[in-house]
């Protein structure tokens, strides 16, 4: 697929058919959130995949009501941040690189014919919290945001959603 004609069609989707991912597109799909631009080269992420179905429950749980996505995902992603990778000089820019690494990851699914919706988990410190507490996370990896992975079980048209009056040329 071209990659312009991807990123224009990518929609979020929200139901998935019970087929699993096949493990060489997990792969394709993990090695292009590592693909992406990250601050100073720091690669200040990780990535947790979840498969088994009461994980993936609770995974859900703990991402809050918007996460219901999940209980028929295919296969989850929770996409972290490593503070002991990130940049000294502004640690923060952890939470870019993660961004990153997620839209990598939606963009890679789409073009696998493999449908994705992003569920944000930090800055809402009560699901990073339960997210933290579910996997045992280390002190030091931050749970950024979780994305649900399986085969589309609904059929959605992208809209049109350039707005001009959002481009501002030479001055505002
Ligand atoms: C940071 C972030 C958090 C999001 N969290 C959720 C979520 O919790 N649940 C959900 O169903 N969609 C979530 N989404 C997906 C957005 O709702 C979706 O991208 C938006 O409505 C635009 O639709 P599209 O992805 O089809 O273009 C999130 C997207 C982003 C970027």
């Amino acid at each position: 697929m071209d990659s312009l004609e991807n990123i224009l069609n990518r929609t979020s989707i929200r139901k998935y058919t019970d087929r699993q991912i096949a493990d060489e597109d997990l792969h394709r799909i993990l090695e292009a959130g590592m693909a992406g631009p990250s601050c100073v080269n720091s690669r200040d992420w990780s990535f947790l995949v979840v498969r088994d179905r009461e994980t993936l429950n609770k995974m859900a749980e703990a991402n809050g009501r918007p996460a219901q996505p999940l209980k028929s995902a295919a296969t989850g992603i929770l996409v972290c941040g490593d503070l002991n990778r990130s940049f000294q000089g502004a640690p923060d820019y952890w939470i870019i690189d993660c961004s990153i690494a997620v839209q990598n990851m939606i963009l890679a699914a789409h073009a696998l014919g493999i449908g994705s919706v992003w569920l944000g988990t930090w800055p809402q410190m009560d699901r990073v919290k339960k997210q933290r507490e579910l996997f045992g996370l280390p002190e030091q990896i931050v749970p950024h945001s979780v994305i649900a992975f399986g085969y589309p079980a609904e059929e959605k048209e992208r809209k049109g959603f350039y707005e001009e009056d959002r481009v501002h040329y030479e001055k505002w």
